[in-house]
């Protein structure tokens, strides 16, 4: 198999693999060539360029993992909500999901293998192009996160349109909780189906909410979802922001939990027990001097201590300011440090 899949299911590997979430971006010259081409989604939609861009990294950093190119909003298009990245100011909802009826217009359920098809044509090239050792990750985005920006219409700091409709109107709230999470059971395993060997979910900005509020309003949605996944390859659970809802996010599932720079990786997989955990370097680090970034790293090695079990990552996606031969240096690193 791999060394990816098998610390994912906490087996012995000869050394810690790593990946790095956003790995295929903007940092790269390659990625900003194909780009100057066509947009973001045209990218996304297709799938001979998608694959390209998802195994240039592969080539270039020697990671021990690839991860499906698309984005966590696309699934939005199939449930009835338009959307765009605006040029230099991320995603736009073009109409924001507030009331009661909105959600209600809301699709309510999506064929994620016809109208999501691009992805999955995308997954099945990825696949024809990797080695047999590196396996694809696929993946999308979890409910809370995407309820975040289909609710506030874009990036947030204080989530308080979200926060309104999930206080105000819980209804509703669990209307389209609901929603998102039919279609993504159904997206995510059709992208198993086509070929990913795991898949993650990115609750990236999950950390908005207390443990109560993640209890009563998220984690039963996020439980509906990992089990109803297809069990045949492992599942990483990925949040950032309040170390706090770690153990709320394992009991809610998941195979690995994906950790951010906040915490000691050592100390969090202490409490959280039984499980694979993914992380979780500070992206800064990336763009600090080289000796500095691999102390950082090693530090996070150490506090894994070599237990099965630890898929290295940073502990949030990668910066487009970073610089691909020292992106490199860390991949190397990780691989000489932790060869057993
Ligand atoms: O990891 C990978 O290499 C796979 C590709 C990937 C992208 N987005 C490509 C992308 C993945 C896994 C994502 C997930 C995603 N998308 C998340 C969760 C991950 C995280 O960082 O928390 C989120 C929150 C999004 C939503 C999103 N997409 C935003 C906020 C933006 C704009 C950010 C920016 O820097 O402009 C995007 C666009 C986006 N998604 C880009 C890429 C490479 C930049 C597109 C470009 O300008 O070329």
């Amino acid at each position: 198999m791999s060394v990816f899949v098998d610390a994912c299911r906490k087996k012995p590997t000869p050394h810690t693999p790593i990946w790095i979430m956003r790995q295929a971006g903007r940092y790269q010259k390659e990625y900003r060539a194909i780009r100057e081409k066509l947009s973001f989604i045209e990218l996304c939609k297709t799938p001979d360029l998608a694959a390209q861009v998802t195994l240039l990294p592969v080539e270039q950093l020697n990671v021990d993992a690839a991860i499906i190119f698309a984005d966590i909003l696309l699934i939005l298009e199939p449930l009835g909500i338009g959307f765009e990245f605006a040029k230099d100011h991320g995603p736009r909802i073009h109409e924001p999901v507030r009331t009661s009826a909105q959600v209600d217009a809301v699709a309510e359920e999506i064929d994620a293998a016809d109208e999501l098809g691009y992805v999955m044509e995308s997954i099945r090239k990825t696949r024809a192009g990797l080695p047999d050792d590196v396996p694809l990750i696929g993946f999308a985005g979890a409910p809370f996160t995407l309820a975040s920006y289909v609710i506030e219409g874009g990036g947030s700091k204080n989530y308080y349109e979200a926060k309104k409709l999930m206080f105000g109107d819980e209804g509703a709230w669990n209307t389209l909780m609901a929603k998102l999470s039919g279609a993504l059971i159904g997206y995510l395993n059709a992208q198993i189906a086509a070929g990913a060997q795991a898949v993650q979910l990115f609750d990236s900005w999950v950390g908005a909410l207390s443990t109560a509020e993640y209890a009563r309003y998220v984690q039963p949605h996020v439980k509906r979802i990992f089990d109803g996944l297809d069990e045949s390859v492992p599942h990483i659970h990925f949040g950032t922001g309040n170390p706090e809802l770690y153990p709320l996010m394992k009991e809610a599932g998941g195979d690995v939990i994906g950790v951010d720079w906040r915490v000691d990786l050592g100390t969090a997989w202490d409490e959280l027990g039984d499980v694979a955990i993914q992380g979780n370097l500070d992206s800064a680090a990336v763009l600090a001097p080289r000796d500095v970034m691999k102390r950082e790293a090693s530090a996070v090695l150490e506090s894994a201590a070599g237990r099965p079990g630890h898929i290295f990552n940073l502990g949030h996606g990668i910066m487009p300011q970073a610089d691909v031969d020292q992106v490199r240096a860390l991949v190397d690193h990780v691989h000489e440090e932790s060869a057993r």
